[in-house]
């Protein structure tokens, strides 16, 4: 039985499967890769959730939190970069795991990445919606509360749930209708437009840190970590630093947890490497680079935005534009919220793409009902039912989710992905030297072991309750690997008729 589980797919067979669909053209260089990579990752994270992480979790000290999430990712990166020029088609962390690691791994790594994709978009949604009301009230109008928020939210006072009077965001169901119809008609992510949205964003982004700067009061920036240097939890029990009433871990590794989301998407790069000139050197180039340049304009908003705002008066829905406002600024208001808002959509739109695709391949390997993830449109040539499934759980989780729920259960999950692609890593070096690799992650075996150390860390500075729905979803997918998934698996298939019998 296990060597089923641990079966790997042919890379031969991979490239075959990607030469036989109709083949997309080497248009992308190292630079519409690094596009892509920025249109992935700048959205809610900085526009929304700093608001939250400096508020009640970090103070100025948020600028620290961006410095650690960004080296939790910079060194996943260049695993992830690894094994995208070692398995240079389209896919993802799935794609490599089935080549690399076996069919089980894969499968929990896939299953893993709904978390990454959709969870993500349904929290993604949420800094959509904050940012179109902020925008219409800059104009002073207001939506009724009722059909705007979530039913309930966290109130980190009491640190326990609590009903908002709200009975769902009727804005986030909105925006995920939008994004899947405009996904199942097939716009072909279009180089070019992404690189309008994604310049705008970026000038957005730059505006904040210009002007921004001019207002910075440094007293605003003391005192610098309120909460603390700290923040590590295990299993509820606080280990280093504060915590709240709830017993959710404070200070620069908590709120380093949260903001960790900010970082989100830079794997999507490799979802283009069918589509790039020479993807085992530039699909490489795209993850890294367009990372560092997040990272920097990460750090430099964090320290603009709490040098601006004292931490406990920092917006926790709007907090970038907000801050404009506070300083009666409201053409940088305005702007900031368009900013958002389109930054938000290339985000919501890449994600909402990226989870289908997945499950198309899950399908297409016979790890889930092909005859639903698999469906491709007749007319469209999009996988459509999966596509409007994804549409469906996006708007219904972040029109009754609260945010900061939604976008902790992410964290947890990329991050426990990331973790298994370093690992990946570790293993394939030391039972597969001979393999070719045109992009090797440096001072082997340092970066594999920093990036899930740092992993690790974060994933203890979240509040428990992450842990037991982490292991929850986990569960739940085993359960589906075998009771289904393992008895149909294609390559499972292929490899019992080769038998001799
Ligand atoms: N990094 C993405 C965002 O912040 C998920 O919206």
């Amino acid at each position: 039985m296990s060597h089923y589980l641990f079966a790997r797919k042919p890379l031969k067979l991979l490239l075959e499967e990607a030469r036989g669909e109709n083949r997309l053209r080497r248009i992308l260089g190292p630079v519409g890769l690094t596009s892509l990579g920025v249109g992935a990752i700048i959205g809610t994270g900085i526009f929304v959730l700093t608001g939250v992480a400096a508020h009640d979790k970090a103070g100025p000290a948020l600028i620290l939190s961006f410095v650690i999430a960004g080296c939790a990712c910079v060194f996943a990166a260049l695993c992830y970069a690894e094994f995208a020029s070692m398995v240079p088609v389209a896919g993802s962390a799935y794609t490599y795991a089935y080549a690399t690691l076996g069919e089980l791994f894969a499968w929990i790594i896939g299953w893993d990445l709904v978390l990454e994709y959709t969870v993500a978009s349904a929290a993604v949604a949420h800094g959509w919606s904050a940012h179109f009301q902020d925008l219409l009230a800059s104009f002073g109008v207001h939506l009724p509360f009722r059909w705007t928020h979530p039913p309930f939210d966290f109130n980190p006072e009491i640190g326990a749930f609590m009903s908002t009077g709200a009975v769902c965001d009727l804005i986030s169901i909105g925006i995920a209708a939008l994004i899947t119809v405009i996904l199942v008609k097939g716009i072909r992510e279009s180089a070019g437009f992404n690189a309008l949205m994604v310049g705008f964003k970026l000038a957005v982004v730059l505006f904040v840190i210009v002007v921004g700067a001019f207002y910075i009061d440094p007293a605003n920036w003391k005192p610098f970590a309120p909460y603390g240097y700290s923040g590590l939890s295990f299993f509820g029990k606080t280990i280093f630093g504060q915590h709240g009433p709830g017993g959710e871990p404070l200070g620069v590794l908590a709120g380093a947890a949260i903001i960790f989301f900010a970082y989100i998407g830079f794997d999507s790069v490799s979802t283009h490497a069918e589509e790039a000139k020479r993807p085992n050197r530039d699909v490489p180039i795209g993850i890294i680079a367009s990372l560092i340049i997040c990272t920097v304009l990460y750090i430099a908003v964090a320290a603009v935005l709490t040098g601006m705002v004292p931490a406990g008066q920092i917006d926790i829905h709007a907090p970038v534009s907000d801050a404009f406002r506070q300083k009666g600024l409201p053409f940088a208001r305005r702007l900031i919220d368009l900013g958002a808002i389109t930054g938000i959509t290339s985000v919501l739109l890449v994600m909402m793409l990226s989870q289908p695709r997945i499950l198309l391949a899950m399908a297409r390997d016979g790890l889930i009902p092909p005859r639903f993830f698999g469906a491709v449109h007749d007319r469209f040539r999009t996988p459509w039912k999966s596509t409007m499934l994804t549409g469906l759980l996006v708007g219904v989780m972040s029109s009754l989710i609260p945010l900061r729920v939604l976008a902790d259960l992410t964290n947890i999950g990329t991050l426990f992905a990331f973790i298994i692609v370093c690992s990946a890593v570790l293993v394939m070096r030391r039972m597969h030297p001979e393999a070719e690799r045109p992009f090797k992650a440096p001072l082997f075996p340092w970066v594999p072991i920093l990036g899930i150390f740092f992993c690790v860390v974060l994933m203890f500075s979240l509040p428990v309750e992450n842990w037991w729905r982490l292991f929850a979803w986990l569960g739940g997918g085993l359960l589906i690997y075998f009771l289904y998934g393992r008895s149909r698996s294609v390559l499972a298939r292929i490899r019992a008729e080769e038998k001799p019998r």
